[in-house]
């Protein structure tokens, strides 16, 4: 395993309260996979890409079980080490709205050179053609290298950041939503260009994003995050052919672009849970439709239903019904 998860927790300390961003998320991820992670706005995704690209804010209290990168604790590891074993050469981010994160004084090129030769003792000359080859790879022609951000449409320049995140062949790339902003054409061009440099980088991808169908058409492992913590994770084909966890269920129904054209769609009604207050039981009770007294006493723990399929979810044993259930739109009326 490269990334080791097991309750992590970052809680920003706010005047007005503890948020909860992250709290109590465990997966790992392997070797050359796709790990995508999928929940809507404010659940807490680019809280847990911050905490592990040290981005948090002093505020955040980062607190987990185990917190490790090829065995390697991240959390009492000196930012210093962090910066100089980590960053870049084991794990690189393509941070959200990367599109806007070029620096506009400085040609393109000159900026993936400059990261290469901060992080390795290349040359500047094998920096320049390790370049051009990360261009190629992403679909830039190389002479565009030369050229400042401002000449780069917003595609251009998320692949720009795409490569560059790729120049130091890094064990694990993060995409923090790698096509969200991007117009349904640049986006379908993204997707098809990174499902191709799957096959050409040994390097994992963490894909995180609130889009699940392209969660769905890149990922080989998913996990479905809500308020702050994993609702369900398993093999991509498992959580859309044989999803356990109501909510997974209900984006289902919201989603027909991923099965199901026939059946119109359905969305959960509610919405997500305020991140201050402390819930002590299931964070989806309030909006689920198979609701059980005890889902709110008690947080309901991780399931393991078959191998590397996990649940948090009491109703597990009641999947047929609720399968057939969730179908019904009266169901799904608040
Ligand atoms: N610095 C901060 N201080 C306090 N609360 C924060 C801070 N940053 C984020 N939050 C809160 O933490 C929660 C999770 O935010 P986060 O940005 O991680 O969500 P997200 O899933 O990435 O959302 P989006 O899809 O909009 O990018 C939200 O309720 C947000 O308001
Ligand atoms: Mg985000």
């Amino acid at each position: 395993m490269l990334l080791e998860i097991e309750n992590l927790k970052v809680h920003y300390h706010t005047r007005a309260g503890v948020v909860r961003a992250v709290d109590g998320v465990s997966l790992s991820i392997g070797e050359h996979e796709v790990f995508g992670i999928a929940g809507e706005s404010g659940c807490g995704k680019s809280t847990l890409i911050r905490a592990l690209m040290r981005l948090v804010p002093r505020t955040a209290k980062v607190t987990a079980d185990r917190f490790t990168f090829r065995g390697r604790d991240l959390l009492t590891m000196p930012d210093r080490v962090f910066r100089r074993d980590m960053l870049w050469n084991e794990i690189a981010l393509v941070p959200q709205s990367a599109m806007n994160s070029l620096n506009p004084v400085y040609r393109v090129g000159d900026q993936i050179v400059e990261a290469i030769r901060t992080h390795s003792t290349a040359s500047r000359r094998d920096a320049e053609s390790r370049v051009a080859a990360l261009f190629d790879m992403v679909g830039l022609q190389p002479d565009l290298a030369a050229r400042y951000p401002h000449q780069f449409s917003g595609g251009m320049r998320q692949r720009a950041m795409i490569a560059m995140s790729l120049a130091l062949d890094p064990s694990l790339v993060v995409m923090d939503e790698p096509t969200t902003g991007l117009d349904v054409l640049v986006q379908e061009r993204i997707l098809r260009r990174l499902a191709e440099l799957r096959t050409r980088i040994k390097s994992s991808i963490l894909l995180i994003t609130h889009d699940i169908s392209v969660i769905a058409e890149m990922s080989d492992r998913i996990a479905i995050m809500y308020a702050g913590r994993l609702m369900e994770q398993a093999g991509t084909e498992a959580i859309f052919d044989e999803p356990f966890h109501p909510y997974s269920l209900g984006l289902q129904n919201a989603f027909p672009s991923i099965r199901a054209l026939d059946r119109s769609l359905i969305s959960i009604p509610g919405s997500p849970p305020n991140l201050i207050n402390a819930i002590p039981g299931c964070v989806f009770a309030e909006r689920c439709p198979f609701v059980r007294e005890d889902c709110r006493t008690a947080r309901p723990p991780d399931l393991e239903i078959a191998a590397g399929h996990r649940v948090a979810c009491l109703r597990t044993a009641d999947i047929a019904q609720i399968r057939a259930a969730a179908k019904e739109k009266a169901t799904w009326r608040s």
